[in-house]
Parts: C-alpha cells; structure tokens; sequence
C-alpha cells in the first residue's frame, strides 16, 4: 500500500553515490561517448501512427488527434524514423496523449558510416535550428486545437528540449541523457523538469547534474532528476533489445518520462479551470454547468463531455450530476480525449442537506443496488454507441456502485474515489484492474480496511493501487473548498492518478 508522505513526487533520486565516480571536468562539454553507439535502423513506415505535416515539417504522429495534450518527443542525431523513439510515441499515445514526433533533419539523419564527422553534420544540424523549429511545431499545434504541451528531448534533443523549458510554449519537460547542457541552460528553465540520466556519461556525469539540481531547486524550479545505474548515455532510446537488463531500464525509463509529463500537463488543464466558479460544501447544482451537453442514454439523463471511443463513466456521490467540480472532472477527461458520461442517478432527484429528509430515508429510493443496475444499462447503451471500452469511476456513494460494476465484465478498470460502504466482500468479488484513491481521514473507509482490501486483490491477482492521501477527508476529490489552494491540489493530485489509471487500461481502445 502506498502510503504517501508527501503529495508530489518532487525528490531527488539518486540511485547511485556520487562520490564513487570519477571525477571528470566539467568543462570538457564533449559528446558522450555513447553517442553514436548501437544506431538504428531508419524505417519509415514504422509504427501505429502516421506522418503528416505540422509547421512546416514531416512529423510521425501517434495518438488520439482529438487529444488536447500533447507531447513533442525530440529525437537524437538518428531521427524520427527510429523504431525505438516511435515505438516510444506510440507508448505516450496509448496513455491518452498526442505524440509529435518531428523530422528536425530535414530527410538528412545522421548516417554513422557516411564520410561526414559528426560536427560537419552538426554545422547543417544545431540545435539552435531545432529549437526555432521546434517552438514552429508548437505554435502549429496550438492552432490545431491542442490545449497543453509537454516535451522530451534525447541527446541532441536534450539541448533543444532544455532551450524550449526557458520559454512557455511547454508545460513540463524531460530531459533524457541530453547532451550539451550546461549550468546555464539550466538556470534558465522556468517549467518543471525531469533529467533522466546515465550513470555512464562522460558528456553529462552526475557531478554536473547535481549541480543542476541545486541550481533548479534554488530557482524553485520542480524537478526530477534520477540517475540510472550500469546504463550508458543513449539508452532510453538505443538500447539493444536482446540485452534484457537495459530494456529494463529503459521501459523504466519511458515511465518516469510519462507519469512527469502526465502529471504538469494533466494539471496544467486543471489549474486554466480554477476559480471558474466558486462552489460551497455541499455544492452548489447547476444544470447548465460544463463544456458538455445533457442527452440521455440507457433510460438514464446525463452529462456527457468529449467525443471518443474511449469512455470514462462517472459515477456520483449523492448529491448528483449537476455538481460544478464532478462536470469539472468529466471536461478534463474530455480534453484528454476520453468521452466522460456523468448520469443522472438520483432521476432529479439529488440528496439535499437540508431536505427534511435524511441520508438513510433518502437512500431507500436510492440505494446503491439501483445504481448498479443503471450502471450496467448505461455501459451496454454506450457500447452501442460505438463505445466499446469504458474505465468507471465513482465516488462516496459511487464508490459502492463502482466496486461492483468492477465485479462484472461491463468495464476494462476502474477508480474507486473515498468510496463508502464498500465490503471486503465486494473487493473479492472485483475481476477487473481496480485503483482505491482513498483519504487518510475517512472513518467509514479506514486504513486499516483498505490495508485487507489490498491483500484481498492481490491474493486474486487483480491488478490495484490503493494510495492513501494523507491529511485529507472522505469527500475531498470532489467537494473541495474552492478557495482553499492546498484543497484544490490534493484533489487535483487524485484526478491525476484517476486519469493515469484509466488511461493505462484504456490505452489499446481507439
Ligand atoms: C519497417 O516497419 C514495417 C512496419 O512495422 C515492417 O513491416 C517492416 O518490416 C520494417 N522494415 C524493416 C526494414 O525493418
Ligand atoms: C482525426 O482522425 C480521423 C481519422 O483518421 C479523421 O477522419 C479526422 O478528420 C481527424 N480529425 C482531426 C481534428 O484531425
Ligand atoms: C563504411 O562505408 C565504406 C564506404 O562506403 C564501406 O567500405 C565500409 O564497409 C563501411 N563500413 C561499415 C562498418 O559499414
Ligand atoms: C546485444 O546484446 C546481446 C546479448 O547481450 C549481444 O550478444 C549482442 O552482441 C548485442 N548487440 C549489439 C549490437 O550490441
Ligand atoms: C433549510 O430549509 C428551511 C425550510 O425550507 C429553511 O427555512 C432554512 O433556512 C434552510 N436552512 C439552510 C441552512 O439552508
Ligand atoms: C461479458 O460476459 C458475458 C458472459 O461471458 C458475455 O456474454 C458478454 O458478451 C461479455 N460482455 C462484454 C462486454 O465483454
Ligand atoms: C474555504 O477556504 C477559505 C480559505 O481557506 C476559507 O476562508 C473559507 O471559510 C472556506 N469555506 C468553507 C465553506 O469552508
């Protein structure tokens, strides 16, 4: 169970001890002697995407293009047609995001054997030419409707990357073994920023990289920079696919690049949205509240926001669908490229603090029984909409419903958010991937539960992730203050993890 201490994943992760390496002058600014090892093999049909033009260059494109994030990947000398780094865009793709890879070459990669040197190829190849190509892409992005950008950058594209973070066309960055990047590059970076580094990297040792943590953590600048052990400069990108350790290391690799980016341009979407509206505790309903409309399906009402085949059923506490942060939620998902669906569970009739009726009467004609049966209406009606794969997620009261739509094959994964009243029976019961987002001040859900919870799936070998928010209460993901800033992140943060889960197991749907 992880029981977090701290809500961002902000630290420092050295893996390895500084001090057990060679001191190597800094000043020797060299390419890395790793650099042109293991090269690729071109290929440029390779690859789930396709490759069309975005500013004025051919770029490889992979994902849903009705994704509003998303993410430039930077190649190496090498360039967009390696198999490695598309195999890497489809990855970023299949996590919900739109992966750009450009040619920044031109048709005119870097070819190992050719008679040219490498700094007679770079004289035609700067990366000051790639970052104003770079910063063309982006804006051409944006005009196509995308809404947030990460960036990644390998080697070469390490340097561009570095030079895109001191400017706001990005909102988070990953350097991976970049090359030449100096102090200075560095104290210029104004975006939160990952380097994900080789222990064995002459050209970018761990002694300059400290410095750069210092001097971004001076600046306040988030940061993550981890250095991977017994790998070599490139590795993320050319690693040799028989030597198992460094496939390893690289898929772990490909990961950190994803949950970083993942989590500032995710968040990014959710920050542009706040103060939009001021709702108290309970909420306050609005029925035209939202970038989505209102239709019905499978007999129920509901909001409905994004058009997608992927399909994110959201299932409400018990003070309904009409809530501002639910539709909130559901408008981020839909930016993301899912279509979210937030039925009207209750028939118009919501729970009301101050009805002279109380939670117990109430829930007699709305119990969670009922709920689940409308649940499995509302994923069969979808399904003949063309929305094949549906994630679920539900919070408090539909927590419950969740927890046993999870024991039916109706949904692919789903998201328990504070959930009340779910059993330990319930969980024995759940057959699919299944993530409890759940808060440490929650009498009805405590610790201890979740801790048997937790025991029970993995006994069943159901994939889960049962993360405990410390310091918060039952109800925070949803029904936060507004105007409470640390409230707004902690349920920004579960957001985040809810989208990264269903993203996960959604992926393959398009
Ligand atoms: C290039 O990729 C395509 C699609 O994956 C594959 O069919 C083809 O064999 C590859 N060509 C080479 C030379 O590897
Ligand atoms: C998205 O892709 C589909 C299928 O490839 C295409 O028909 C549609 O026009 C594209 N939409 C946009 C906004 O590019
Ligand atoms: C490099 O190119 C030269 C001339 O084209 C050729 O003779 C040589 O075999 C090549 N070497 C390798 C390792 O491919
Ligand atoms: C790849 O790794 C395998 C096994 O470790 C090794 O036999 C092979 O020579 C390596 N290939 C290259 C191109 O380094
Ligand atoms: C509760 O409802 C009663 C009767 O409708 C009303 O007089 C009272 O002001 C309400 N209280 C609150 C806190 O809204
Ligand atoms: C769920 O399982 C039942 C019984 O095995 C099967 O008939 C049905 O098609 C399945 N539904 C989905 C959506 O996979
Ligand atoms: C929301 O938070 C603000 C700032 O912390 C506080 O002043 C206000 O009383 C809170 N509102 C509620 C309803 O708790």
């Amino acid at each position: 169970m992880a029981k977090i201490a701290q809500v961002s994943v902000l630290k420092l992760a050295f893996f390895v001890t500084l001090s057990s390496f060679v001191s190597l002058s800094l000043a020797q600014q060299t390419l890395s002697r790793h650099c042109l090892e293991n090269p690729p093999t071109p290929n440029s049909t390779y690859g789930a995407g396709l490759v069309k033009d975005i500013g004025g260059l051919k770029a490889y494109v992979s994902g849903h293009n009705r994704s509003r994030l998303a993410i430039l990947l930077v190649s190496d000398v090498y360039g967009y047609e390696a198999p490695h780094l598309r195999d890497i865009a489809d990855k970023v793709a299949r996590a919900g995001f739109y992966a750009v890879v450009p040619d920044f070459f031109f048709g005119d990669p870097y070819v190992v054997n050719s008679s040219r040197t490498i700094p007679e190829w770079l004289k035609i190849h700067g990366t000051d030419k790639g970052f104003e190509d770079a910063k063309k892409v982006i804006a051409a992005l944006r005009k196509e409707g995308i809404h947030a950008v990460g960036a990644a950058g390998f080697c070469w594209g390490g340097k561009v990357i570095v030079q895109i973070a001191n400017t706001d066309f990005t909102k988070a960055t990953v350097l991976l073994h970049p090359s030449w990047v100096t102090l200075d590059d560095i104290k210029a970076v104004k975006v939160p920023i990952s380097i994900l580094a080789a222990e064995l990297d002459n050209g970018t040792p761990p002694e300059l990289l400290k410095q750069f943590e210092e001097a971004l953590t001076a600046n306040k600048v988030n940061n993550f920079i981890k250095i991977f052990p017994k790998v070599k400069h490139g590795w993320t990108v050319r690693y040799n696919e028989t030597d198992i350790p460094t496939v390893k290391a690289a898929n772990e690799a490909h990961k950190d690049l994803l949950d970083w980016l993942s989590n500032f341009v995710f968040l990014s979407l959710g920050q542009e949205k706040l103060g939009r509206h001021c709702s108290e505790n309970p909420p306050t309903l609005n029925p035209n509240y939202g970038f989505g409309f209102v239709k019905d399906i499978g007999g129920l009402k509901a909001y409905v926001s994004g058009l997608s085949k992927r399909g994110i059923l959201l299932v409400s506490d018990i003070y309904g669908y009409e809530a501002p942060h639910l539709r909130d939620i559901a408008d981020r998902l839909a930016l993301a490229g899912f279509s979210a669906v937030v039925p009207d569970f209750f028939y118009g009739d919501p729970y009301v603090e101050n009805s002279s009726r109380t939670l117990e009467e109430w829930l007699k004609s709305h119990g969670t029984d009922k709920g689940f049966k409308d649940a499995k209406s509302i994923t069969a009606a979808l399904r003949k909409e063309g929305i094949h794969a549906v994630g679920a997620a539900g919070f408090c009261w539909g927590g419950k419903v969740v927890a046993q739509l999870a024991s039916t094959n109706f949904t692919k994964a789903t998201v328990l958010l504070h959930p009340s009243r779910v059993t330990l029976d319930d969980i024995k019961a759940v057959k699919v991937p299944i993530s409890i987002l759940a808060a440490e001040l929650d009498n009805g859900t405590p610790p201890e539960l979740l801790k048997q919870f937790e025991e029970a799936l993995t006994e069943n070998k159901i994939e889960n992730r049962i993360k405990i928010f410390p310091k918060v209460q039952h109800g925070w993901t949803i029904r936060y203050n507004d105007s409470d800033a640390t409230a707004v992140q902690a349920a920004i943060e579960a957001h985040i993890d809810m989208f990264i889960w269903l993203s996960k197991y959604l992926r393959w749907y398009f």
